[in-house]
């Protein structure tokens, strides 16, 4: 049996700009906003209208090439100076996924790369920006397909775990953990998605449900503290989740959360994967403990929309990334295969 899938884009880029869908308005409201300056992409970057890794890296790609346009100077060491300090406050927005590095250095390679006029080297960016975004949707289909491969085998339709977004919203199209979800949707071999509110930002209630509600794909939300219970009633056949960096050694950063959602799928015998580009690969750090944890404002944890959840005199800690260790995840699923953490290497 196969079922149709509809397509979220949540980056567009159209005429001169680009358009980005509101993220932090979903699922209220699916509205798209115009960004034309790079200024503008940090500080959407920055306050999550667009989140999730590759987002976060083909909207710095954008960002790059909408700094580049602006520089006057035609006089070429004057424009590469003046790029990379746009590069800076592209790369100074969110510090944990490392698709936002690898972006950044691949558009800046290209502009180093790129013989002739200013005019020449801005024209390149574009098509490199564009290249990012459209090998990105590519990238996600193959690790959805690739994720079929490694699903349990039965029962024939599956319960799937999901924490935070790594939907079709956080990427270029299609998504990661999604991804393969939506692969295994299309191939008949899904019952039902779980989803994980993922506090504090509550990215798996207000994105995920929205994503599989689109795509008709039965979904139930629970609160993330409602996870072991449900492995333990035999609700959950298999995790699958995101990453926002992962070490050569294959340890995780993804959304808070996910090393706890690890470490009960292990204590319930449940396979517990990680889908992810190879992008998401941070091959020059070896262990998860060299990884730059992102804390976010504490009003995240405080408040849900105008209602304080606590009373004041309280003191708050708020990582919005935790490191689940290699040994936790049964397969790394990527563009390129789906491989045991240790052997990551191989895929480089
Ligand atoms: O803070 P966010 O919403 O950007 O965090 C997103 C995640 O943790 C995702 O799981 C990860 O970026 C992978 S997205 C394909």
């Amino acid at each position: 049996m196969t079922s149709s899938l509809t397509q979220v884009y949540p980056i567009i880029w159209q005429d001169d700009h680009v358009l980005l869908i509101d993220q932090t308005r979903l699922p209220k409201e699916y509205t798209r906003i115009e960004i034309s300056r790079y200024e503008d992409m940090a500080r959407a970057i920055k306050t999550m209208i667009v989140r999730g890794a590759p987002a976060i890296g083909i909207a710095a790609a954008y960002g790059i090439y909408l700094g580049a346009r602006d520089i006057q100077s035609v006089d070429r060491q004057e424009f590469f100076t003046q790029l990379e300090a746009v590069a800076d406050v592209l790369r100074r927005t969110r510090p944990t996924a490392v698709n936002l590095f690898w972006a950044i250095d691949q558009m800046l390679k290209t502009a180093q790369e790129t013989n002739g006029s200013v005019e020449q080297v801005q024209q390149a960016l574009l098509e490199r920006a564009k290249a990012i975004h459209a090998e990105d949707i590519e990238t996600c289909k193959l690790i959805g397909d690739t994720g079929l491969n490694v699903l349990p085998t039965s029962p024939q339709k599956l319960n799937i775990l999901t924490h935070c977004n790594a939907g079709a919203l956080a990427t270029g199209g299609y998504g990661t953990a999604l991804g393969v979800i939506r692969s295994a949707w299309r191939e008949g071999r899904l019952e039902r998605v779980y989803a994980d509110e993922t506090r504090p930002r509550l990215q798996g209630a207000k994105l995920t449900t929205w994503e599989c509600v689109q795509d008709n794909i039965p979904v139930t939300l629970i609160a993330d503290n409602m996870a072991a219970h449900c492995m333990k009633q035999g609700l959950i056949h298999a995790v699958i989740v995101g990453a926002d960096r992962i070490t050569a050694n294959g340890d995780t950063a993804n959304k808070i959360g996910t090393y706890s959602l690890a470490l009960v799928a292990k204590a319930h015998n449940i396979p517990f994967f990680v889908a992810a580009p190879l992008s998401t690969v941070d091959f020059k750090l070896e262990t998860g403990t060299e990884i730059p944890i992102e804390e976010r404002d504490v009003s995240e944890l405080y408040e849900v929309g105008n209602t304080r959840l606590c009373p004041t005199g309280v003191e708050f800690y708020n990582p919005a990334f935790d490191v689940t260790p290699a040994e936790l995840i049964a397969a790394i699923i990527t563009e390129k295969g789906a491989v045991k953490p240790g052997e990551l290497r191989t895929l480089k």
